[in-house]
């Protein structure tokens, strides 16, 4: 009788193993027919973690069965605990469940939602999403914090869509808490990706999970402070080879690594400051060498040493991951860590070998001679990537979520993933936009890398919003004398009908007019279907150039295929009085935005101020009906932390009448508009893209290298041509 008990127990259990196992691949998933999935549910909400958890005493085959669970969640892959059906043939879409009023998530993962939401991923409509973002906050996992949600499991599992936690994304900075700190969540995750920090290898689902930085409680929503290497990163040894100042727990997990650091201070260029100051009761368990330490502690100020060590020490906290990774990484001190096992942020895609240096903590007395064996060209190159990862991917709650929703992505439309060296190329992968076809000769970004051969002349494109037709047709005899171009697209946002192309001045090049549905300023910037060349020249329709001034400003954009490239330049400055960004059309000495009425730059920038730029920032120009020029400027610039490059006019410019020299200041709504558009842009960036260039580049460019091309352009010099 018992054998035959234990036998049906034991075929009850492979059965339910069964359904577990094989019910992510079951065929309804995919197809999405209905099916009464109670049963189903039923095993998962009786045999769940944590019910077992609970019940840890009820016997031998509930935990095994538990522990079955339990394994299927651990080997979650993207084909088994993934619908990527959801996802197929359509964008990658994130929806963020509205937050719930009696737990309304603490204020830093409203940031990151917001981040989300603010987004172009973020969708309102769940039978859109390919991913879900629980509103409920999960980042602080730790019972012993005051951000610590209760009973979240219910909750969680209250919630329709939750489904298991399938195509679901989990943050989590803190799990556990004293005296063991384990991963464990706290409540059960289910079939969920979890983007946590302090993941350590064993715990972490390769290809499924994300590991994330741990960022304090201060880190910006946007935009962020840069790296704080200047441009001279020289030289390339500072004054301390290693150093490290923190806490060291006198006991405790954790504490055996850093209660040994001193073995390497060395006083000169190794510095190890620690203090046992740590908590509260750190008298009563203080060591032998607490006294000196702390003394040696208050001799070194923290930012000082970070700005003056080639490396920095990160050693484990009591998580594997710590706040320092990020300080280190910002102040472009090569990070080595002293984590065995951590899984570092987002290294599926990040080259960490390229930025860092692991060392062992079994080996700590070795740390000093491997970090003297490297190169200076070595350590120059890697503090450049320290900066390059830390402006692209963790300098605001904005780019650590956006990366992490960009990894998933990629999973997902592995078409559509962007290759090792974007994302170590500034600036980054979350700039690059790829096509299922596409190449990285796309983009003029990615150099030296990419090799950038713009070859094949310009497109013009001419947007039409008067549809007054004599100065378009004067423009259109230049544009076509000119020896580049190679097509003109028309479009045609005015109020009358479009004229026939047989109607127009006979070119000898294709000539496409299109009127676009929606007949915004934004259609300036054209599909790229439309545009069959690297180079844009986009042009007002009555702006007066000639073709030898089109000819020469293609000449220059060849040398600078990543920038904007052309004649009407403006400013931005900051007003004290007002605390706002300012916007000026005067004559002044430098600029940092060449207007797109008369300027050169590469087609992929249409697809970015179409596919990249959020929907905060495409309103704000439908609106206003104006200001889209300032908005690509901004691109540009965040894209290339470069300025314009403006390119001088004929003399006679300033008294043409029409065109580029409408004086900007003679209609005042216009320019309160982009006055205000200007601080609009700055604040959903985050931060202000724009650089300023001086015009004193012209002479540099007219006496050097240019000098010897302007001779092919003698009519630059002639006055009221033409
Ligand atoms: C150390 O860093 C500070 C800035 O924090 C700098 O002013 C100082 O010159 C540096 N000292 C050395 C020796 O590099
Ligand atoms: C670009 O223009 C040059 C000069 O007019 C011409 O020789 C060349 O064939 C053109 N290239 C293409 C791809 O149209």
């Amino acid at each position: 009788m018992q054998a035959k008990k234990r036998y049906l127990l034991a075929v009850t259990c492979v059965a339910f193993l069964g359904i577990c196992y094989f019910g992510a691949f079951a065929p309804w998933r995919s197809a999405g027919a209905p099916l009464d999935r109670s049963a189903l549910a039923s095993f998962r909400e009786g045999w769940g973690r944590r019910a077992a958890r609970q019940t840890a005493d009820v016997g031998p085959s509930v935990r095994r069965l538990q522990r079955a669970a339990e394994t299927t969640a651990r080997r979650c892959r993207m084909a088994t605990c993934f619908d990527v059906s959801r996802c197929a043939g359509r964008p990658f879409r994130v929806y963020v469940y509205p937050e719930d009023p009696g737990a309304p998530p603490g204020r830093t993962y409203r940031r990151l939602l917001d981040a989300v939401r603010e987004s172009r991923l973020a969708t309102t409509d769940p039978a859109e999403a390919c991913l879900f973002v629980l509103a409920l906050d999960t980042l602080d996992r730790d019972q012993l914090s005051g951000d610590f949600v209760h009973q979240l499991e219910q909750k969680v599992r209250a919630l329709p869509l939750w489904n298991n936690g399938r195509n679901h994304v989990v943050f989590n900075l803190f799990s556990g808490s004293w005296p063991g700190y384990s991963e464990d969540l706290m409540f059960d995750v289910g079939e969920a990706i979890l983007a946590k920090a302090s993941m350590s290898e064993e715990n972490f689902r390769q290809g499924f999970d994300v590991s994330l930085p741990l960022f304090p409680k201060q880190h910006p929503e946007r935009g962020g402070e840069h790296g704080l290497v200047s441009a001279y990163n020289f030289p390339a040894v500072k004054k301390y080879l290693l150093a490290f100042k923190g806490k060291r727990y006198v006991y405790g997990i954790g504490s055996q690594t850093r209660n040994s650091l001193y073995h390497l201070h060395n006083g000169n260029d190794v510095i190890m400051a620690t203090t046992c100051k740590h908590g509260k009761n750190w008298r009563e368990l203080q060591d032998e060498r607490c006294d000196e330490d702390n003394a040696e502690f208050d001799r070194y100020d923290y930012d000082t040493l970070l700005q003056n060590s080639t490396f920095c020490l990160v050693p484990r906290g009591r998580r594997v991951g710590s706040f320092r990774f990020l300080e280190v990484l910002q102040a472009g001190c090569v990070p080595v860590l002293l984590a065995n096992g951590w899984r570092l942020p987002f290294d599926d895609v990040i080259d960490w070998r390229r930025a860092a240096v692991w060392a062992d903590e079994r080996l700590l007395l070795q740390v000093t001679e491997t970090v003297r064996s490297l190169d200076s060209a070595q350590l120059l190159q890697m503090r450049q990537n320290t900066q390059h990862l830390w402006n692209s991917y963790f300098s605001s709650i904005e780019r650590i979520v956006l990366t992490t929703l960009r990894i998933i992505e990629s999973r997902v439309h592995t078409h559509l993933s962007s290759p090792g060296t974007v994302w170590m190329t500034s600036p980054g992968a979350l700039l690059h936009l790829p096509r299922p076809s596409g190449s990285l000769s796309e983009t003029p970004l990615y150099r030296p890398t990419v090799d950038v051969a713009p070859r094949d002349n310009f497109t013009a494109v001419i947007l039409c919003q008067q549809g007054v037709l004599p100065p378009l047709y004067r423009l259109l005899k230049q544009v076509g004398g000119s020896s580049f171009v190679s097509a003109v697209v028309l479009v045609w946002i005015a109020d009358s009908e479009p004229p026939s192309v047989s109607r127009l001045p006979r070119l000898p090049v294709r000539v496409r007019v299109t009127a676009p549905a929606r007949r915004a300023i934004s259609e300036r910037f054209v599909a790229e279907e439309l545009v069959h060349t690297d180079a844009v020249l986009s042009l007002d329709e009555d702006v007066t150039l000639i073709a030898d001034e089109l000819d020469f400003v293609y000449q220059v954009w060849r040398s600078f295929p990543e920038r904007i490239v052309g004649f009407p330049a403006r400013s931005h400055y900051w007003d004290d009085a007002k605390g706002t960004w300012g916007y000026t059309s005067k004559w002044l000495n430098d600029y940092s935005m060449v207007l797109t009425s008369a300027a050169m730059y590469h087609r992929y920038y249409h697809r970015l101020y179409r596919e990249w730029a959020s929907d905060v920032l495409h309103k704000t120009v439908d609106q206003a009906q104006n200001c889209e020029d300032i908005l690509m400027n901004f691109i540009v610039s965040h894209a290339t932390r470069r300025p314009p490059i403006k390119v001088t006019q004929r003399k006679t410019y300033k008294e043409t009448a029409g065109g580029l020299m409408r004086p900007p200041w003679s209609d005042q709504e216009h320019f309160m508009q982009r006055h205000s558009c200007l601080n609009t842009f700055a604040a959903v960036f985050g931060y202000m893209p724009l650089l300023r260039s001086s015009a004193r580049l012209d002479p540099v460019l007219y006496r050097d290298s240019v000098a010897v091309w302007r001779k092919r352009y003698s009519r630059l010099e002639l006055v009221n041509n033409p």
